[in-house]
């Protein structure tokens, strides 16, 4: 595979593991992927939801496990770390600035589009500032958006661009209509977000990497997803079930025991559809059954807390902790392919030799084509 380059920043197998919140990647998963050659994210949602004492000061307790797992990944790994932020976050600013001081490699910027930027940003000077910013978005248009808002605002574009597809796991930015009634490929989203950036390459005389998420499973994924135009892909599902991951085993588990028909859709408590693994606990949730909780802080800008049926940040929690019956486990619509937890190593090097069989069969069915066009 080919390094992946944005900016100075080099990364020698484009793979990146995605984010996953609550408490999925943290340190534990994010250095294994970075000390592989790809680029480890530790996410940030209600990351210090495990902290003493978080109830009474949660965004005291998000800034100490943020500090600290930056830290703790960057003592296990000399590899590429970044960390992933949802806009929707109430302390997306606070959160976004320990990124930068801590030196974090890349901010992946999700979950609403993130045209602004906090003031540090400004007062320091993008020049000055170590970590790369890459939007995730679910359209060109959305892609083209947020760069012409910087361009024309902050005379200055993202670093490269995540395009996530209707296939993902988690909250996905499109509607229940959107995903369950021809839901666009992948490959025709990366392929008009390449096309949509090419203005903004030459305007600033720089590359955008176009990277890809959403349903990648296999090394040959991999192969068709670069001829669309992706430099790299974006992966969440696949390492769930990996040794490192930062989750409870039960919460693997799920991945393990579930087959094609419990992987479904919800409309979460913040508005958007998520994709979970069916469990007593959904189908509850799908009744319609309340789950009465307190909240300490509204960590959500956009969430109706006295009016939501669940707290959707404490069932991730429950989840992440191994507490099935309390919570579900957020999974991407090939999460029961999985069929065995490996080691991050082992993924790498499947993905890899994956790729590189799928390239080669690519060449010969090139070759033959061409002979038989000749012979013809
Ligand atoms: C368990 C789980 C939790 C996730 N949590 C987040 C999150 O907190 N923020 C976010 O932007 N994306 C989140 N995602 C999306 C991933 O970062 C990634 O983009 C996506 O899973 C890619 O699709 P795939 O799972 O088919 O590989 C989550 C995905 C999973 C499977």
């Amino acid at each position: 595979m080919r390094p992946l380059k944005i900016g100075d920043l080099e990364i020698k197998i484009p793979i990146i593991q995605g984010g996953m919140g609550v408490a999925i990647s943290l340190s534990g998963l994010a250095s294994a992927v970075a000390n592989q050659g790809g680029i480890g994210v530790i996410s940030a949602a209600g990351i210090g939801m495990r902290e003493p004492g978080f109830e009474k000061n949660l965004r005291q307790a998000n800034r100490n496990a943020l500090i600290r797992e930056i830290q703790t990944a960057r003592k296990k790994s000399n590899g590429v770390i970044g960390v992933n932020l949802m806009v929707a976050l109430s302390d997306y600013d606070e959160l976004l600035k320990i990124a930068v001081e801590e030196k974090v490699d890349l901010v992946f910027m999700g979950a609403g589009l993130p045209l602004k930027l906090p003031e540090f940003v400004f007062e320091q000077g993008f020049e000055n500032i170590h970590t790369k910013f890459v939007p995730k978005v679910s359209s060109a248009k959305a892609a083209k958006l947020v760069f012409q808002y910087w361009h024309q605002k902050f005379n200055h574009i993202p670093d490269a661009v995540v395009v996530e597809g209707p296939l993902a796991g988690g909250h996905l930015g499109f509607s229940m209509k959107e995903l369950t009634e021809n839901p666009v490929p992948l490959s025709e989203l990366i392929k008009e977000t390449v096309a949509a950036m090419i203005p903004f390459e030459e305007l600033y005389h720089k590359s955008i990497p176009v990277i890809a998420a959403g349903g990648i499973y296999t090394g040959s994924d991999i192969v068709s997803i670069f001829e669309a135009g992706a430099k790299a892909v974006k992966m969440g599902t696949r390492f769930v079930a990996t040794h490192e991951c930062d989750a409870d085993l039960a919460f693997k588990e799920s991945y393990l025991n579930s087959i094609k028909e419990d992987i479904l859709l919800i409309n979460s408590p913040v508005g958007l559809p998520g994709r979970v693994i069916n469990s007593d606990f959904v189908q509850q949730i799908k009744r319609g059954e309340t789950k009465p909780f307190k909240c300490p802080w509204k960590c959500l800008k956009n969430c109706d807390y006295k009016q939501v049926p669940y707290c959707i940040s404490k069932v991730l929690l429950n989840s992440a902790q191994g507490k099935m019956d309390i919570g579900f486990a957020f999974a991407g619509a090939n999460a029961f392919r999985v069929n065995k937890i490996v080691s991050v190593k082992e993924l790498f090097d499947e993905l890899i030799s994956e790729y590189e069989h799928a390239l080669e069969l690519k060449k010969h069915q090139n070759s033959f084509a061409s002979a038989i066009r000749i012979a013809v």
